[in-house]
C-alpha cells in the first residue's frame, strides 16, 4: 500500500476506522528520523525512552524538559510525512494543567513536534482536555507506564487481574472522552488490547499488547539490534546491529594496525 500524503491526527482516525494499521517508531535524531520517514512509518515518537537507549540511564525518570525539547527539535526540524509526537518527561505535565500547558507548548514550538504524549489514565483528563483545548493533540498512554517504576517496582506486564483490567479500559475511555487522539498501550495482555481498541474510537497503538489493536510501536533500537542491554519479550528484532558494527569497527581496527588502511587510492 502507497503511504499516504503528511499523516495528520485525523489520517490516523480514518485509518482506524477502515482498519489500516498504524506504525510507529521511536526516533530521537535527525539522521534517524529521516530514514524512518523514508521508509513510510507513520508515526514517529520522540520518546523518553531516549534515556535509556540514548543517555545510558536506568530509568526514563531524570529526563529533563530541556532534553526532550533539544531531540524533539532533531527529529521534528525537517518537514517529516510522519507525525511527529514529543513525550512529556517526568513531573512535565503531573504538577498542574497549566504547567503541562506550557511545557507542552514548548514541544510544540521549539521542538516542532505535532503532538505531545503522557502517561496516565482518568486522572489527568482534565490536564488533557487543557491541552487539546489550547490546539494541542494529545496522545495518552496506559499500561506499563515506565516513569512511575518507584510506584510500581518492576516493569511487570500490566492488566493481570480483572480490577486492573476495568481500570485500563475505563481509563482508555476517559482519555478519549478528555479529547486525546490516540492511546498506547504498554505490555498488557492481547485480549486486554482488543477490549480498549473497540472500547474506544481513537487509534490505539500498542507495544507488547498484541495483535488486536490499531497499530504498533516499538524503539527503533531494539527493531534494530542496536539497544542490547535487556531485550523485552515483544521487541522483535529485525537486524543484529550492534553484532555487525562490532565487527566492522574490529576489522577497521585490524586495518589501521597492520597497515591495510588507508590504501592508495584511498590517499591523495
Ligand atoms: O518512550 C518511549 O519510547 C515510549 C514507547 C515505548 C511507547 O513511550
Amino acid at each position: 500500500m502507497t503511504p499516504s500524503p503528511k499523516v495528520t491526527t485525523a489520517v490516523l482516525r480514518t485509518m482506524k476506522a477502515q482498519h489500516q494499521r498504524i506504525t510507529a517508531l521511536t526516533a530521537y535524531d535527525h539522521l534517524f528520523a529521516g530514514l524512518l520517514d523514508e521508509a513510510g512509518v507513520d508515526v514517529l515518537l520522540v520518546g523518553d525512552s531516549m534515556a535509556t537507549v540514548v543517555q545510558g540511564r536506568e530509568t526514563t525518570v531524570p529526563v529533563t524538559m530541556d532534553e526532550m525539547v533539544y531531540h524533539c527539535a532533531m527529529v521534528g526540524r525537517s518537514p517529516r510525512r510522519a507525525l511527529v509526537v514529543g513525550d512529556m518527561p517526568f513531573l512535565s505535565y503531573q504538577v498542574s494543567a497549566e504547567d503541562a500547558l506550557r511545557n507542552a507548548g514548548r514541544l510544540l514550538k521549539e521542538g516542532f513536534a505535532e503532538a505531545v504524549k503522557l502517561e496516565g489514565g482518568a486522572a489527568f483528563a482534565p490536564t488533557v482536555r487543557r491541552l487539546v483545548d489550547a490546539g494541542i493533540p494529545v496522545m495518552g498512554h496506559l499500561g506499563l507506564t515506565p516513569q512511575s517504576i518507584h510506584q510500581f517496582g518492576s516493569y511487570r506486564a500490566r492488566g493481570q487481574d480483572a480490577t486492573e483490567q476495568a481500570r485500563i479500559v475505563d481509563d482508555a475511555v476517559a482519555l478519549e472522552q478528555a479529547g486525546a487522539f490516540s492511546i498506547v498501550l504498554e505490555k498488557i495482555p492481547a485480549e486486554l488490547g482488543r477490549r480498549v481498541a473497540e472500547a474506544t474510537e481513537v487509534p490505539v497503538i500498542g507495544i507488547g499488547a498484541g495483535p488486536h489493536v490499531d497499530g504498533q510501536i516499538l524503539v527503533t533500537h531494539d527493531l534494530l539490534g542496536l539497544f542490547t542491554r535487556f531485550r523485552p519479550r515483544f521487541a522483535r528484532r529485525y537486524l543484529e546491529l550492534a553484532r555487525e558494527i562490532t565487527a566492522a569497527v574490529q576489522t577497521y581496527c585490524q586495518d589501521v594496525r597492520e597497515g591495510s588502511f588507508p590504501n592508495t587510492s584511498e590517499s591523495y
